[in-house]
């Protein structure tokens, strides 16, 4: 499918200047294309309690699963002042779970554009098969 890497881009960096990030003040933006040309949004959201912070690719990821959407075709990541911000090793896992394909780019807007593929970043990932875990009796 045909999208603007900087229209994706821009819709990220519009999602990190709503970031929660008191504590690291590392503010992230992601946008989350779908298959029918939708896009969600998400920014970290930090707390108190430190592990309980979720990262932005998360929080849109999630948002579009909420929403009910199941095909995704790129996600675009705007991190802090960085010219890259890859997704961690976590987003990386539960991104995998929707999108084994998904293109994964990242850039300032308006700049170069760097993009990988989600197999690229997580090679030979973790996968259980459907129904793998039968009810224990
Ligand atoms: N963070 C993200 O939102 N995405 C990433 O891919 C890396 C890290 C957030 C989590 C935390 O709020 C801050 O950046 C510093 O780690």
């Amino acid at each position: 499918m045909f999208y603007e890497p900087q229209t994706l881009l821009a819709a990220a960096a519009a999602a990190r200047a709503r970031a929660y990030a008191p504590y690291s003040r590392f503010k992230v933006g992601a946008a989350l294309l779908t298959g029918e040309g939708k896009i969600y949004s998400g920014c970290n959201i930090e707390n108190s309690a430190y592990s309980l912070t979720v990262c932005a690719e998360r929080v849109a990821l999630f948002q579009a699963v909420a929403a009910g959407e199941r095909q995704f075709v790129a996600l675009a990541v705007v991190g802090g002042e960085q010219e890259v911000c890859f997704p961690c090793g976590a987003c990386r896992q539960v991104l995998v779970e929707f999108a084994p394909e998904l293109e994964i780019i990242t850039g300032q807007p308006g700049g170069t554009v760097y993009c990988r593929n989600l197999k690229e970043l997580l090679p030979d990932s973790f996968r259980l098969k459907r129904g793998a875990c039968p009810d224990e009796r």
